[in-house]
């Protein structure tokens, strides 16, 4: 992808949710191999939410959207256009982001879901950001919803361990002319495929892969591939807005494992607290991971007009996602 000439659409809003249950280190310890010891000390996970019997990706989305409501109560007037990323959706069909849609009052708005596992939130708002650039929408709501405790094993300390539930999303609109989306960088290439995967309809991936029920990961493969997109294709989105990774403010990167955010700040020269990090009380929430830590951040006023925001993704796919934003506060300040 190539810069965008006119940077005038970002994030008006944001919102998050996440499930009350609180599962501790210590409830896998206690009941797998492991420790809480390797597990901080490998990912820097303490904690991941667990949605309850009766809780799903859409009614964790319908809550991060309530929650955006609250803070910013007129960024849902003029949304006509709803898309959820998940990789956990309720249902192939309808939607999650029809059902999201129809529990908060915006039925009639375009909705469609985007899988592409963690990088999902990406490539949800380069979507929304084409479709309000070539005006087949005004606004745009764009949610981040999983329940990956119900994906993973949760007897598998490979996996078990790395994944939560949570829910994310903003609201996409016209900005003050200077501020908003500066660049997307999207892939995938599907020869990591193997590396990652969750059975759909089929039962085997195109190599002859054998899926199971529940997700199955390489981690170090997957680690070793993160490492090294989640710098490249950061910096490719700095350099298509026009900049370098010298001028980032906050780097919002997915929440997969510490060590990894750790890389790309090393990388970049950034001290880790410009980078926005939840995983410690979150894990890995797939999709949902970026909407979750934008809007914790904004909820702490932890940015501010003006600042060069760089948000970055990968997962399942392989794939990856990055964008540079120029943070406007949006119309609650
Ligand atoms: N507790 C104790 N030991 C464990 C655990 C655990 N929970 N999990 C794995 N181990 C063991 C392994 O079995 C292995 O044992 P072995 O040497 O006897 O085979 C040993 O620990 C070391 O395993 P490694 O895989 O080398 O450990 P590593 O330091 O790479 O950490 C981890 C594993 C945390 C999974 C890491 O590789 C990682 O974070 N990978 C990236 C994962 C990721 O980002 N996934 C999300 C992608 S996004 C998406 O789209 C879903």
């Amino acid at each position: 992808m190539t810069a965008l000439s006119d940077a005038a659409i970002g994030i008006l809003a944001v919102g998050a949710y996440a499930p009350a249950e609180v599962v501790t280190n210590a409830h896998y310890a206690a009941r797998l191999d492991t420790t809480d010891e390797w597990i901080t000390s490998r990912t820097g996970i303490k904690e991941r939410r667990h949605a309850a019997q009766g809780e799903s990706s859409s009614s964790l989305g319908i809550g991060a959207v309530k929650n955006l409501q609250e803070r910013f109560p007129d960024a849902l007037d003029g949304v006509n256009l709803v898309i959820c990323a998940t990789s956990s959706p309720d249902a192939m069909f309808p939607s999650t982001a029809a059902l999201i849609a129809g529990g908060v009052n915006l039925r009639g708005a375009a909705a469609f879901d985007v899988s592409v596992a963690c990088s999902g939130f990406l490539y949800a708002l380069s979507v929304g950001y084409g479709m309000i650039r070539a005006g087949l929408a005004r606004r745009a709501l764009i949610v981040g919803s999983e329940v990956m405790s119900g994906a993973v094993d949760q007897n598998d300390r490979n996996t078990a361990i790395l994944f939560g539930d949570g829910a994310g999303c903003v609201v996409l609109g016209e900005v003050p002319e200077g501020y908003g989306f500066q660049s997307f960088v999207l892939g995938a290439d599907s020869a990591g495929g193997p590396h990652l995967y969750l059975r759909g309809a089929a039962l085997r991936l195109p190599e002859g892969t054998e899926m199971g029920p529940h997700l199955t990961q390489n981690g170090r493969e997957v680690f070793k591939f993160a490492v090294r997109t989640l710098g490249d294709s950061a910096e490719q989105a700095m350099r298509q807005a026009g900049m370098s990774t010298a001028d980032i403010d906050w780097l919002v990167p997915h929440q997969a494992n510490i060590r990894i955010i750790e890389a790309a700040c090393q990388r970049f020269g950034l001290p880790l607290e410009r980078a926005v990090t939840n995983l410690d009380r979150y894990g890995n929430t797939s999709a949902a991971s970026i909407p979750l830590a934008l809007a914790e951040a904004e909820a702490q006023g932890r940015f501010k007009d003006g600042d060069q925001l760089l948000l970055a993704g990968f997962g399942g796919g392989l794939s990856w996602g990055a964008a540079a934003l120029k943070w406007w506060g949006g119309e609650g300040r």
